[in-house]
């Protein structure tokens, strides 16, 4: 029989998450089917009954869901309730899981296009909502050296610090501050969505102090260049955009339902031939 999977949020219909786990299942030769349902908030704890009286195998969870679902699943990942936040939900010992790996997914695609080991480097986080958190406390766990945080509220940066699990270096700056000192950083990775679609003319913060060779990591992937990534590419920063993290998490997901592992080169042209028909379409 044909196994289900999906994806929840609201909105939903703008996920990419669909074509590239279809044409996954489709590689591997999995009969199985991804759809996006739209569920709102106040259908969460039905959708999520739902999902198992009708044996769905698994699905994602997108905004605004992935805190809200925590107390409906029967279990859930350490690393992901430190978060605060399931975006993988698995059918396992008769019962729901919930897992992050958005922040896996992110530490994937850095290491792959860093190259070398990310033990003692310095590093600064932009932003402090969920997406930081997914992504500093996978790198706390991972065992990186120091990690500041800028954020424009300061004591969400403070929050952030103080709940992470594991022990790590780091200071809560606010954007103006972290701007000055902007030189001390190996690493920088843009989690805010500031120079998303369709205010692409916007960029968190100034980068004329930026270290030459600085890695700069932005989690947005529409555009696929954002201002600040330009900015920094012209002070001599190497960057990427977030289209891999976005493929590794889905990836590492796809890991946990079938345990199968999907060819992430051909995940990212799905990704990326979607995302040139919206830009033509919109
Ligand atoms: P996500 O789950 O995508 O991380 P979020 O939890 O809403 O989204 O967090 C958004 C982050 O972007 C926060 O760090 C937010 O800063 P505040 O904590 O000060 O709210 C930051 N952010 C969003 N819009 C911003 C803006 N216009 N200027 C500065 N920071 C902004």
């Amino acid at each position: 029989m044909k196994k289900l999977f999906g994806v929840i949020g609201d909105p939903i219909a703008q996920s990419m998450s669909p074509v590239m786990h279809n044409d996954a299942f489709e590689r591997v030769g999995i009969d199985a089917y991804y759809h996006p349902f739209h569920v709102q908030p106040a259908h969460l704890s039905a959708a999520v009954q739902g999902m198992k009286a009708i044996g769905v195998n698994g699905f994602n969870v997108t905004i605004p869901h992935k805190a809200a679902i925590i107390p409906l699943l029967d279990r859930v990942d350490p690393l992901a309730k430190s978060i605060g936040a399931v975006n993988t939900v698995v059918w396992e010992n008769d019962g729901w899981t919930g897992y992050n790996t958005d922040g896996s997914g992110f530490v994937r695609g850095l290491q792959e296009e860093y190259g070398t080991s990310l033990e003692g480097k310095n590093m600064l986080v932009i932003g402090a909502g969920g997406a930081a958190r997914a992504i500093y406390y996978t790198l706390a766990f991972e065992g990186a050296g120091r990690i500041d945080i800028a954020n424009r509220t300061v004591e969400k940066g403070l929050e952030l610090l103080n709940g992470c699990p594991v022990p790590v270096e780091g200071a809560a700056f606010s954007v103006a501050e972290a701007a000055e000192q902007l030189e001390v950083y190996d690493i920088i990775v843009q989690t805010t969505s500031i120079g998303m679609v369709p205010l692409t003319d916007e960029s968190p913060l100034p980068v004329d102090r930026l270290k030459q060779g600085t890695f700069l990591s932005d989690i947005i992937y529409n555009p696929l260049e954002t201002k600040i990534m330009r900015e920094a590419k012209l002070r001599g920063a190497r960057v990427q955009s977030g289209l891999k993290m976005f493929v590794y998490q889905g990836a590492l997901a796809f890991e946990k339902w079938t345990g199968l592992t999907p060819d992430t080169k051909r995940m990212e042209e799905v990704v990326l031939n979607q995302l040139e028909e919206k830009n033509v379409n919109n």
